[in-house]
């Protein structure tokens, strides 16, 4: 597997790659790897020639310094990781070989990210959407993937994206792949090291709820479901519900009734003491 830190080198391997007819396939990370991530790549190595991951904690999708510097690296283990699940090359460059102006004056560009960013995660974490959307269409840049793969544990990212891809005339497939949960039915998330053994203990809880929720949706309202699933969270010792919410999975925006939609998702942010958890669960899908 080969390691490269320089935009220049992934090009030239995607160059040579590309005039061999061979197709590329990608998956952005932030490092941190765990199963959930082992299971993109291996769809991605299933599906292409060739496949690349990234590994880059892009400063510009935090707006909150500490969760920056708090955010769990071990650039060791994660090529260990990748070099056995049949990775072709990792990219893994600095923060000035990806934003060569520095951080603070980079040229900004505004993408059109539909409502999906200014909802949900996007109202909680403002600006996050928007540096999301940059990196990713600098990595999209840089390797020009034939596919690109995305956890649907971060559900709103893919919307975000697949609203990116469309708005900048991207000719990319963004695939969506399962959430990966741990026995006990916590979603695998880099941020679950950062957990105490208790913590980690009750974090289950927010999967139990939404998955219990489903069931309880068939006879409720929206309105009361999504006060069940909140109430039974912020039961929990040192837990929060920062945000759920029952959406529209196309438009991610909420749902008064179910008739109102064929495909409804709910979306829930918790802190876990200061650790902060995403999940979510499907309702229904008709379409
Ligand atoms: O999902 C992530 O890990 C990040 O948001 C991504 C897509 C790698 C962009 O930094």
């Amino acid at each position: 597997m080969l390691i490269l830190r320089s935009a220049a080198d992934v090009e030239t391997l995607v160059a040579r790659e590309r005039q061999n007819g061979h197709t590329i396939g990608f998956v952005p990370t932030m490092g941190a790897l765990h199963e959930g991530h082992l299971s993109l790549v291996e769809r991605a190595v299933s599906e292409n020639d060739i496949t690349i991951v990234s590994v880059f904690v892009n400063p510009t999708q935090f707006n909150n310094p500490v969760d920056l510097a708090t955010y769990p690296r071990d650039e060791e283990a994660d090529f260990r990781l990748l070099a056995g699940a049949g990775v072709s090359a990792v990219f893994a460059p600095s923060v000035e070989e990806m934003y060569p102006g520095g951080v603070e004056g980079r040229e900004r560009h505004e993408f059109a990210l539909g409502m999906a960013a200014v909802v949900m995660e996007g109202k909680y974490r403002p600006g996050h959407f928007q540096g999301v959307a940059e990196v990713v269409s600098r990595l999209f840049a840089i390797v020009r993937p034939t596919r690109a793969y995305f956890g649907e544990k971060d559900f709103q990212q893919i919307a975000v994206i697949r609203n990116m891809v469309q708005s900048e005339g991207i000719d990319i497939e963004i695939v969506p792949c399962p959430i990966r949960r741990a026995g006990d039915g916590l979603a695998l998330s880099s941020r679950n090291a950062l957990l105490t053994p208790e913590q980690r203990r009750l974090a289950p809880e927010i999967h139990r709820a939404l998955a219990d929720s489903v069931e309880y949706s068939r006879s409720h309202s929206v309105r009361a479901t999504h006060d069940s699933v909140v109430e039974r969270i912020d039961a929990v010792p040192g837990m929060r519900v920062e945000y759920f919410e029952i959406v529209d999975g196309r438009t991610l925006l909420p749902l008064e009734d179910w008739d109102e939609s064929p495909w409804a998702v709910g979306c829930i942010t918790v802190y876990c003491g200061e650790v902060r958890l995403i999940d979510n669960i499907c309702y229904k899908k008709n379409i």
